[in-house]
């Protein structure tokens, strides 16, 4: 009789979920826009060390699709997820989860794609979006090429005074592409610099879309370009592929590439000498950040600043400042880096 009470004291103990706060389980849903897009994927793999021991994490990829996305956060809601975590497909379609989130009491972290602030304004204290000042990435870009620019005369090689410049560009209507490309020209007109575009792609955040795109642009106004700017660095590393196939890098030929996110390939390209600098999209502290968030209303509280670790702006907002990274010094950057491969 004792071994038999003790049998089941035993396995009541087991049936505890490990993480709980009192009787419930924290489970937190999380669906990214597509996990093949490296700089996300290094996100993922912060918010899932992060949320170690203290909450599971289920994933799901929107395979760059808003009706997958929806169906995977259908699922989230009907599974009673204590906390959504959304990096959105589309923007836009913010309003409407939020909508249902607040009807199903599921608070949601919005991160990587920012939701309007109307959207964010239907489920006070409840709603939250972790992110950067895009407009800061761009501006930073544009010290890292009038710095370049503005100490090499070489540079200009036409020498008509102007920057003849070819932009990659993520998809049209998302804040990072908008911004970051309105203020890197910003910066640099700001610095006295004119600039003259030779050509723009958007390239959809990747590197084979935008090697393609460099390779034909090269082919019809190869000798013109004096400077490429990318919104990422995976855009970047493409042209970058392109130019080397078409002699750049070697025998003093090169080409000055900018690109955003600080990705561990984008390091290893400026120790190369390929890439001359990017800005630290610093996917450590957002997931941090992100996870935090989730977690304190997962639990059921409002998150504070103290709560959280990070500063929570407008009752909605945790902006993580972006860097500039170069040369002097990348290798700071270099163990932050997230390695991908969840
Ligand atoms: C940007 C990032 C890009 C890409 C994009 C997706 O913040 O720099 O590499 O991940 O988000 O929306
Ligand atoms: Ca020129």
């Amino acid at each position: 009789m004792r071994k038999k009470i003790l049998l089941i004291f035993i396995s009541l103990i087991m049936m505890v979920p490990i993480f709980s706060t009192g009787s419930k389980e924290l489970v937190i849903g999380c669906s990214v826009y597509k996990y093949e897009d490296p700089f996300i994927s290094g996100t993922r793999a912060v918010i899932s060390e992060t949320a170690k021991n203290k909450a599971s994490v289920i994933f799901a990829d929107g395979l760059n699709s808003q009706t997958v996305q929806n169906n995977s956060i259908d699922n989230f809601f009907n599974q009673k997820v204590s906390a959504l975590i959304i990096n959105p497909v589309d923007r836009a379609s913010a309003g409407s989860i939020i909508r249902k989130a607040k009807e199903l009491n599921i608070p949601t972290v919005f991160f990587n794609r920012e939701p309007f602030v109307e959207d964010l304004k239907i489920w006070n204290d409840k709603t939250y979006y972790v992110g950067s000042i895009a407009k800061d990435s761009g501006l930073m870009q544009a010290k890292i090429i009038a710095d370049y620019w503005l100490s090499h005369p070489e540079a200009d090689i036409n020498g008509d005074g102007l920057l003849q410049y070819v932009i990659f560009r993520g998809e049209a209507g998302n804040q990072d592409t908008e911004l970051r490309s309105e203020y890197c020209l910003q910066g640099l007109t700001k610095r006295g610099i004119k600039c003259d575009k030779v050509a723009s792609s958007t390239s959809y955040w990747n590197r084979a879309k935008a090697q393609n795109a460099m390779t034909s642009i090269l082919i019809s106004k190869g000798s013109s370009i004096e400077v490429v700017i990318a919104n990422n660095d995976e855009m970047a590393l493409g042209a970058i592929d392109a130019l080397k196939v078409n002699g750049y890098f070697t025998n003093d030929k090169f080409m000055p590439v900018v690109g955003v996110d600080a990705t561990a390939s984008a390091l290893q390209a400026i120790e190369n000498g390929t890439l001359l600098g990017t800005v630290l999209n610093d996917s450590h502290n957002q997931g941090r950040a992100i996870f935090n968030l989730a977690y304190e209303l997962a639990k059921g509280n409002i998150p504070t600043s103290k709560s959280i670790g990070y500063t929570i702006s407008e009752g909605r907002y945790v902006w993580i400042p972006y860097k500039i990274v170069d040369k002097s010094n990348f290798r700071e950057y270099i163990d932050k880096t997230e390695t991908i491969g969840l």
